[in-house]
């Protein structure tokens, strides 16, 4: 029994930051995000009565790290009496490192296993599974924009429009590949623990959504590009000011900062988002895309830049 899915990494432009229940793994706040398409994780879930325990593969490489992650992830749809997995998984992005590789690899996981498993769940049952095991998982089971909306007992999500509807850009500018030192669900805890800053960030995002959901469905760019701006720097704030300080940024995360800026005097059609690590995701709009990507790849410090229009929904394309 074996299915493969894939999944696109989503890019939250109102960010999630902090938990209402660790255990449950329940987002403390709502968030919006956009699908995206050039950028994708591949995962086969094999289950198997031979195997003595699940085994993780990732580019090629056997891992322990993420293991124990997965096999709660397989255990909550299959259930914990399941045959063990092999789960073989590739990206063609730098992993663990600020670009949504968690949101895309559990989504697919979660589409290949219950494939494998031929459980047959639907998308908001499945989108909430992920979500156990990564926050961001559950919004990569829409494509284009979406919204995660956090109901209290638990998530609900809505298309906000579809990818072709309104055809964002997005210019990912990579500034280090290596893994991020404080990975997310920790350094949400971190935040909310010690940051003064905290509760004013909870307490501000349902308006900071209402704000972004208006500007997208008029299709208002400017609108959308200040409260994204504001939201994202307003989640760093939070992180600098947390005890210990968590600060994913490098000079060439600033420095493509002051390029948007730039971009942006200069009449662009352009906003920058940064998640946790020091990638800087420019989005813009079609007629922008080139101009956005020559100023990028020209700004001391960017390793390489990824370039996508926004994506589908995380799917299943192959069930053995
Ligand atoms: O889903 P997680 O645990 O990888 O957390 C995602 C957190 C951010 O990427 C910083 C923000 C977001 O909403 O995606």
């Amino acid at each position: 029994m074996q299915a493969t899915a894939i999944a696109q990494p989503n890019i939250a432009l109102i960010k999630y930051w902090g938990k209402r229940d660790v255990d449950r793994n329940l987002p403390a706040v709502g968030s919006i995000s956009i699908t995206l398409s050039e950028l994708y994780t591949q995962v086969t879930v094999e289950l198997s009565g031979d195997l003595a325990s699940d085994e993780l593969i990732v580019n090629g490489e056997e891992s322990q790290s993420m293991l124990p992650r997965i096999s709660r992830c397989l255990d909550s749809l299959i259930g914990d009496t399941r045959a063990r997995a092999r789960v073989t998984s590739h990206s063609n992005f730098p992993i663990a490192a600020g670009l949504a590789s968690s949101a895309s690899a559990f989504a697919a996981t979660t589409v290949a296993a219950a494939g494998a498993a031929n459980l047959s769940y639907d998308t908001e049952a499945l989108a909430r599974l992920a979500g156990l095991a990564s926050g961001s998982a559950a919004r990569s089971f829409y494509g284009g924009i979406v919204e995660l909306k956090n109901t209290g007992d638990t998530i609900s999500l809505t298309s906000l429009s579809e990818r072709d509807v309104w055809p964002l850009q997005v210019v990912v500018a990579i500034t280090e590949t290596a893994p991020k030192a404080t990975g997310s669900t920790a350094a949400m805890e971190i935040s909310r623990e010690t940051s003064p800053f905290y509760s004013s960030w909870i307490e501000r995002q349902d308006q900071d959504l209402d704000v972004a959901r208006a500007a997208i469905l008029r299709r208002d760019f400017r609108g959308l590009a200040a409260v994204a701006e504001h939201n994202c720097l307003k989640m760093h704030s939070v992180m600098w000011a947390s005890r210990p300080p968590m600060m994913y940024w490098n000079s060439a995360t600033m420095r493509c900062m002051q390029t948007v800026r730039r971009l942006q005097a200069e009449g662009c059609n352009v906003f920058f988002t940064i998640d946790a690590g020091p990638q800087v995701k420019a989005v813009c709009l079609p007629a922008d895309t080139e101009r956005v990507s020559e100023a990028l790849v020209a700004t001391p410090g960017v390793r390489k830049i990824m370039t996508s229009v926004l994506g589908p929904a995380a799917r299943l394309v192959l069930q053995t």
